[in-house]
């Protein structure tokens, strides 16, 4: 029997109706997939921010460190090139990290140090820690003194990966190691030189007693007596001579006081002024009127300004004196005194017109016995005035003017009795 239409419809409406119903099923198990799906699409996102974060974090933590320290870090690739540059090292160097990444570390070695830097940090792949004095090269030309230390580092499979290059600055501590070496030379000098006045004293007491013996036995003899008069004269300057000697050497001998600079320039200018008025050398005074004392003698800091003045007329006299055709002229000699107050310190600055330092001197003239004079030159004068700033905790420096002639510098504490 065939179905009523009613029932055809109806089981085509059944028959539909189940499809869908498989169709929802199927679509209902994607669902939960993709939703399973997303979820782990979720963790593994957050995950990922989380090791963005860390790693921000990390970047940050080694950024900070990288430019705390107060020295300079460089971090090298296997091939020697920058690839990270602290704010130390752009300070140190006077370059910008933009300046210097990717560039070889060689090129910012001052000339001077290259073959020692070949020497000792080339063969990059075979360094071991190795660390040396060098001079690096600033961007203006300029070069520094720095204690440099490589480290070579690895990759995470132990692998040579690069270099960490940190410099420290050593400029003060070079200068206080030259000064310690000059004071050991100063004081076995100063040995030496009380050793020998103390020989020269005893055979010169004999002498002297002996003129005064010869003096009262011929007392009738005029010429003799002149004669002996001015022997009398000369050992004298010597025993004067031998007892400065002797008491450069004894520290402490002399009483402490406040010292007025300014009046000190102007008692010692006064006693050279006829030997600067042979000389033709004139002088200016350019002293700061509110300037505070030192502590001191006045003997000692006459002696280091006489000591600056006979060098200073010794140049331009010098340098007037060189032949003809040679002679760079400087018809008015002339020495500048200046004298100012520079936070805690006095400064006197005895300046000149002569012909300056030469390049190679400037760094031994306070060593004791040197000299570039052929004639006459003791080469000690320099070497005394520092002795004497030392001990009063100061410091002695020598330039050259940019418009020419020395510059000797002079810087003392003010005394505490002046107030600081
Ligand atoms: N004003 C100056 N101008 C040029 N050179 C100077 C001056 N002062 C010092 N010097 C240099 O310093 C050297 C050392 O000076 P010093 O210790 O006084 O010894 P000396 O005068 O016996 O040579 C001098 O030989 C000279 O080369
Ligand atoms: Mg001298």
């Amino acid at each position: 029997m065939a179905a009523k239409p009613t029932d055809k419809k109806l089981t085509d409406e059944v028959k539909e109706l189940r499809k869908q119903l498989l169709h929802c099923s199927r679509l209902e198990v994607k669902h939960r997939e993709l939703k399973q799906e997303v979820e782990a699409l979720q963790v593994k996102l957050e995950r990922h921010l989380r090791s963005q974060e860390a790693l921000a974090r990390s970047e940050r933590k080694y950024r900070m460190l990288f430019n705390a320290a107060r020295d300079s870090a460089l971090v090298l690739d296997a091939e020697g090139r920058i690839i990270d540059v602290s704010q130390g090292a752009e300070k140190l160097y006077g370059r910008s990290a933009e300046d210097m990444l990717g560039r070889k570390m060689a090129d910012f070695i001052a000339p001077s140090c290259a073959s020692l830097y070949r020497e000792r940090f080339s063969g990059f792949r075979q360094l071991q820690d190795a660390d040396e004095e060098i001079q690096v090269l600033r961007r203006d030309g300029s070069t520094v003194d720095v204690w440099c230390k490589c480290t070579p580092y690895t990759d995470k499979d132990g692998c040579f990966d690069g270099v960490l290059v940190f410099d420290r600055e050593i400029t003060g501590i070079k200068l206080l190691r030259e000064q310690l070496i000059r004071s050991e030379r100063l004081a076995a000098t100063g040995q030496l030189a009380a050793s020998i006045a103390h020989e020269i004293n005893s055979p010169l007491q004999g002498v002297i007693g002996l003129i005064d013996v010869m003096k009262k036995t011929h007392g009738t003899d005029q010429k003799l007596q002149k004669n002996l008069s001015l022997l009398e004269g000369a050992f004298d300057s010597i025993r004067k001579t031998v007892k400065n000697l002797l008491d450069l050497n004894r520290p402490g001998k002399h009483v402490m006081q406040t010292v007025d600079i300014n009046r000190v320039v102007k008692d010692t200018l006064a006693l050279m002024r006829s030997d600067l008025k042979k000389k033709k050398v004139h002088h200016r005074l350019e002293l700061d009127q509110q300037l505070p004392g030192i502590t001191g003698t006045p003997q000692q800091i006459s002696q280091v300004i006489m000591n600056l003045v006979n060098n200073a007329v010794e140049a331009i006299s010098g340098s007037v004196a060189i032949d003809g055709n040679r002679a760079v002229s400087y018809p008015e000699g002339e020495i500048t005194f200046r004298t100012y107050r520079r936070d805690n310190h006095v400064v006197i600055e005895v300046s000149d017109n002569g012909p300056g330092i030469a390049e190679e001197d400037l760094q031994h003239i306070f060593d004791p016995f040197y000299t570039s004079k052929k004639k006459l030159g003791m080469g000690v004068g320099l070497s005394i005035c520092h002795g004497i700033i030392e001990e009063y905790h100061g410091t002695i420096k020598a330039r050259n003017a940019a418009g020419g002639g020395a510059v000797l510098t002079v810087e003392l504490p003010v005394s505490v009795k002046s107030g600081k």
